[in-house]
């Protein structure tokens, strides 16, 4: 048989041709489909926004306080009928544990309850007319009045490793060293429903001190500068706020304390004022910040959320 050139090319290009077609088209499908199992993880998992913050107000802080619980509260004198702004803070470290009332505006400690050194301070909150304070690692939690910081109860919280306190009005919100956050009923201090922290289907670790800021579960991440905005029903964060910055600038003021301080603890909410403030272990200061949206093309990307912001990328927890 004699193949002309002309029919030899045509067949070449039919073979290229339904070789081509062969080897693509499983391609094409498993390009589909992986695109198709991303879609569908977005959906399952979609991706938290990025925030970051200005600061609009700073206020003087007791830099020898370990900060480890912090909610905003106000007070007034009875008899002069003077109002305060208020911060109720617990202070952790055994022989430095305390429960205190202080003056937002001028760092002041108007009462203050300290704990026998053989306890470790954990979170506080006020629930009624009542402050719960936990600590770490006993159980022990204690109960004071709100109006005199007096103690009126020992409790056994039976919890393992206490860390941080908060309430959404109802609720005992307690973090502890693991992922998962817990919603205790006050009065019998048994668990009624517990979350479990995820980003993007990645189990969060070490959420320390909590305040819920309309109807989110806020909680700044032990050893990092990041607060995640969690959806309480779900557990999803929702949001990081990077804090990056603040310990820093401190440290570059070079203010008394700032060369001890530990990290980022404590966040507290003025529900009237709109008002967050935030501030750390041994901070010289507290800051009232705002959150703001990255300028376009700041944001840092996925790889550094995670560095930055998920305890585990360390190899910690
Ligand atoms: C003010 O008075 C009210 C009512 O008598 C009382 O319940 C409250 O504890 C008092 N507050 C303080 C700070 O003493
Ligand atoms: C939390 O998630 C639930 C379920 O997806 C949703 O209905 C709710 O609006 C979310 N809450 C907040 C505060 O985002």
């Amino acid at each position: 048989m004699v193949v002309s050139r002309r029919s030899r090319t045509l067949l070449a290009l039919t073979i290229l041709l339904l070789l081509s077609l062969g080897l693509t088209q499983p391609v094409a499908a498993g390009k589909r489909k992986a695109k198709q199992r991303r879609e569908t993880h977005e959906e399952q998992h979609p991706e938290p926004t990025l925030w970051t913050y200005s600061v609009v107000a700073e206020y003087p802080h007791d830099h020898k306080a370990f900060t480890q619980g912090l909610q905003f509260d106000r007070t007034c004198d009875n008899s002069s009928k003077v109002c305060y702004d208020i911060f109720w803070e617990s202070t952790g470290l055994n022989g430095q544990s305390s429960i205190r009332q202080v003056d937002v505006n001028t760092g002041e400690v108007r009462l203050r309850n300290d704990l026998p050194s053989n306890h470790f301070g954990e979170g506080v909150t006020r629930l009624g007319d009542d402050l719960y304070m936990i600590t770490w690692r006993t159980g022990a939690g204690f109960k004071f009045s709100a109006d005199k910081l007096q103690l009126t109860e020992e409790i056994d919280t039976g919890l393992g490793d206490g860390w941080g306190l908060t309430t959404d009005g109802v609720h005992l919100i307690v973090s502890e060293s693991s992922q998962h956050i817990h919603f205790l009923d006050p009065k019998t201090l048994r668990e009624v429903r517990t979350i479990t922290v995820k980003d993007r289907g990645k189990e969060i670790p070490w959420i320390n001190e909590m305040e819920v800021i309309n109807g989110e579960l806020w909680g700044n991440v032990w050893q990092t500068e990041c607060i995640a905005r969690v959806n309480m029903t779900t557990g999803r964060v929702i949001g990081w706020i990077h804090m990056h910055g603040l310990r820093e600038g401190l440290i570059k003021r070079g203010l008394v304390g700032s060369t001890k301080m530990d990290v980022l603890n404590g966040i507290a909410y003025d529900a009237t004022s709109k008002r967050i403030f935030v501030t750390g272990k041994l901070w010289p200061r507290v800051f009232e910040v705002v959150p703001k949206p990255f300028e376009s093309g700041a944001a840092p990307d996925w790889a550094a959320v995670a560095r930055l912001c998920h305890p585990r990328v360390f190899g910690l927890g």
